[in-house]
């Protein structure tokens, strides 16, 4: 199994490239299904989840090719983000199976095309990052609204509508990105109009409602908790450019924060993640917009703690707090970082610990006391985020440290290792 050696204390200087957002591109991938026609995606990082999901995908009849080539012909464009062509001329199989729905929560969301378009489908129920119980309540609920029959039996959830989905009005008890997806999508190909209120206003909701619009969907509000939704008779193909990664844009900012040095964030946009950069500022780092992107710069000034609470869009991201708190353990003095997304995401604080990280528990929130060195050790990925945290904290680290486990990273963050040893970084990837 592949490993990750760092060897901290260097400081971090040049260019990172940002890549095309994981989860914009999922669902945008996803949306593919609603149409016969070609969709062209641009920006689409090269990544474990992407790989896993276009298996899905082609499962259900969906071809694709890399830059007008089959991928397997063409290589991978070197690793970096690319264009893809995905065409459902004929939607082949309404099933989802366990073995591959299994590896990616995500590729649950294949249930709203599917059921808009074939009227049936037939999904596992979701696996993902161990990061709580995170169920499909939601999911299950606003379809019904939409006047699907559902089943759930023998851990697959049985959706049909035999005389297309129906327009209606739903508020979602708790914000949610992916049923927010999946609702926009169903309801994009049903009769009539739909209202979703409380709905998620990240930005990867609205990259996909200008998809589905450039399909010829009608969709408004998307970005406000108000989505209104005139459901039309068939989508067609389109072009449509995958947006930055806000957390792969927020992971190296903090990085730098952390180990200190000037980095340009190239292709990063500033308004995707405005309340983390605050929150990065307060610690002490220059935060500079740039035409090219975003410049974060910190000198020899000690870290300043600042507590945070995850929240949904535009609140601090869930998806950035262990890379926080991986930056909270080198602070003057001590922060709370609180977790109100899900129950189980503190499994970072063991491996940080490690590294001599001073970090208690007290329900959803974790109290830092900021040290003045870590040193580095062999730790353990858990999952996508938090593993990146343990890259960044042993950049800061004396001497070296192995991350364990990378396969979690893969799934999110393209070329990390080449990225930051592209600024300095001791960093290498050891195969095996
Ligand atoms: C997406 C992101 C993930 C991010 C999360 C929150 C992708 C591929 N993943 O995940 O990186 O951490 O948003 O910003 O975009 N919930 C229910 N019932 C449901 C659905 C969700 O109770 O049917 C709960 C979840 O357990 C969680 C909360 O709602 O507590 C928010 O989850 P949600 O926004 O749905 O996360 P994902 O879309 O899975």
């Amino acid at each position: 199994m592949d490993r990750i050696r760092i060897v901290g204390g260097r400081e971090l200087a040049g260019t990172i490239p940002i890549s095309g957002a994981k989860n914009a591109a999922l669902p945008l991938m996803i949306a593919a299904l609603m149409t016969g026609d070609t969709l062209t995606l641009e920006n689409v990082p090269h990544l474990a989840d992407v790989e896993q999901l276009i298996r899905i995908l082609g499962n259900h009849g969906v071809d694709y090719s890399v830059n007008g080539k089959r991928d397997h012909q063409n290589g991978n464009g070197g690793g970096y983000s690319r264009t893809i062509n995905f065409t459902a001329r004929d939607i082949v199989d309404t099933t989802a199976p366990y073995e591959l729905v299994s590896k990616m929560r995500a590729s649950f969301w294949v249930i709203g095309p599917l059921l808009a378009r074939m009227g049936e489908a037939r999904v596992s129920l979701p696996g993902g990052c161990a990061i709580g119980t995170r169920p499909v309540d939601l999911f299950i609920d606003g379809l019904q609204a939409l006047g699907a029959d559902i089943d759930v039996d023998n851990g697959y959830v049985i959706a049909k509508a035999k005389n297309r989905l129906k327009g209606n009005r739903y508020v979602f008890p708790k914000v949610s990105v992916g049923a927010t997806h999946v609702l926009m999508m169903a309801a994009s190909l049903a009769r009539g109009e739909t209202v979703l209120e409380n709905a998620a206003r990240e930005p990867e909701v609205v990259n996909l409602a200008e998809c589905l619009n450039a399909m010829g969907a009608k969709i408004h509000g998307a970005g406000t908790s108000t989505i209104t939704i005139d459901g039309v008779d068939q989508l067609s193909g389109a072009s449509v450019r995958v947006i930055p990664d806000r957390i792969e844009t927020g992971t190296y900012a903090m990085a730098v924060a952390m180990a200190g040095g000037d980095v340009l964030l190239k292709d990063a946009q500033p308004d995707l993640l405005q309340n983390a950069l605050d929150v990065i500022a307060q610690t002490g780092a220059e935060i500079t917009p740039t035409n090219e992107g975003i410049r974060v710069k910190r000198n020899g000034a000690g870290i300043s703690p600042v507590d945070v609470t995850t929240e949904p869009f535009p609140g601090f991201p869930t998806d950035l707090q262990a890379q926080f708190m991986g930056l909270m353990t080198k602070a003057k003095g001590k922060s709370r970082i609180t977790e109100t997304i899900f129950e189980n995401r503190f499994m970072h604080v063991q491996e940080l610990a490690r590294l001599g990280a001073h970090i208690t528990l007290s329900g959803q929130t974790a109290i830092v006391e900021g040290v003045s060195k870590l040193k580095g050790a062999p730790v353990m990925a858990t999952d996508l985020r938090a593993s990146v945290s343990l890259v960044i904290a042993g950049l800061a680290a004396e001497g070296e440290t192995t991350v364990n486990r990378i396969y979690h990273l893969d799934r999110g963050f393209e070329r990390l290792e080449d990225k930051l040893s592209g600024c300095g970084a001791v960093i290498e990837r050891i195969s095996g």
